[in-house]
């Protein structure tokens, strides 16, 4: 079976983290070889960028520095596992990718949406991910959610509530204009419901 490359998306507190972890848990039942990873993150030096992205004071980077940052860290990620697997012909689980950018850097802090378009093109855009889930959630709600969970991981967390309502309208932005790969999902239903609706749109890629 030919290689595939999934991507979970949304705000904080959503349940994507989870829900990717059971995708990869049901593939591999399926006999399918799975490489699950994350962003920022996912390889030696592109877990230190994320310790020093999601942590600290809010104001501590300008949205561009988060900018280049996150693609510092995304481009050792993409040449060291998520190139490799792909050719491998594993599938490719990855919770967050190049929309996250989009979402978070672009639409939430007013980062130039052109460059950070323009970064994805030239350095990610020769594997596209085959299926991205969008998962929605009210901020206050997941936010609330993911500060419960008391890591030191909450710089982004820490952001005011505008700032995550600009992102979640930009999810939604990123989905209406890739409708073939994206689904949003609502993040409100139990874990079981969000699971079966994962592993339906996953479905097809077996079959075929
Ligand atoms: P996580 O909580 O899903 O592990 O992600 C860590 C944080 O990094 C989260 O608050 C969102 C943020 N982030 C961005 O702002 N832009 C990005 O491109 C990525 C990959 C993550």
């Amino acid at each position: 079976m030919q290689s595939k490359f999934i991507t979970f998306e949304g705000g904080e507190g959503t349940g994507k983290s989870t829900q990717s972890h059971l995708l990869a848990d049901y593939l591999r039942d399926q006999g399918i070889t799975v490489t699950i990873t994350r962003e920022p993150g996912g390889t030696e030096g592109a877990e230190l960028i994320r310790a020093l992205l999601v942590s600290g004071t809010t104001g501590r980077w300008s949205p561009l520095s988060e900018v280049l940052l996150l693609n510092a860290a995304r481009l050792d990620h993409w040449q060291k596992v998520i190139l490799p697997a792909l050719n491998a012909g594993k599938w490719v689980i990855c919770d967050r990718f190049t929309d996250s950018t989009i979402a978070y850097q672009g639409y939430g802090h007013g980062a130039d949406l052109t460059f950070i378009k323009t970064l994805n093109q030239q350095l990610f855009s020769s594997h596209i991910p085959d299926l991205t889930f969008v998962f929605d959630l009210d901020p206050v709600i997941g936010i609330k959610r993911s500060l419960q969970r008391h890591t030191s991981e909450n710089r982004f967390e820490n952001m005011q509530l505008e700032f995550h309502n600009r992102m979640r309208q930009g999810y939604l932005e990123i989905a209406r204009e890739n409708p073939d790969r994206c689904r949003i999902i609502d993040a409100t239903g139990t874990v079981s419901e969000i699971q079966k609706l994962t592993i339906k749109e996953v479905a097809k890629f077996i079959i075929s």
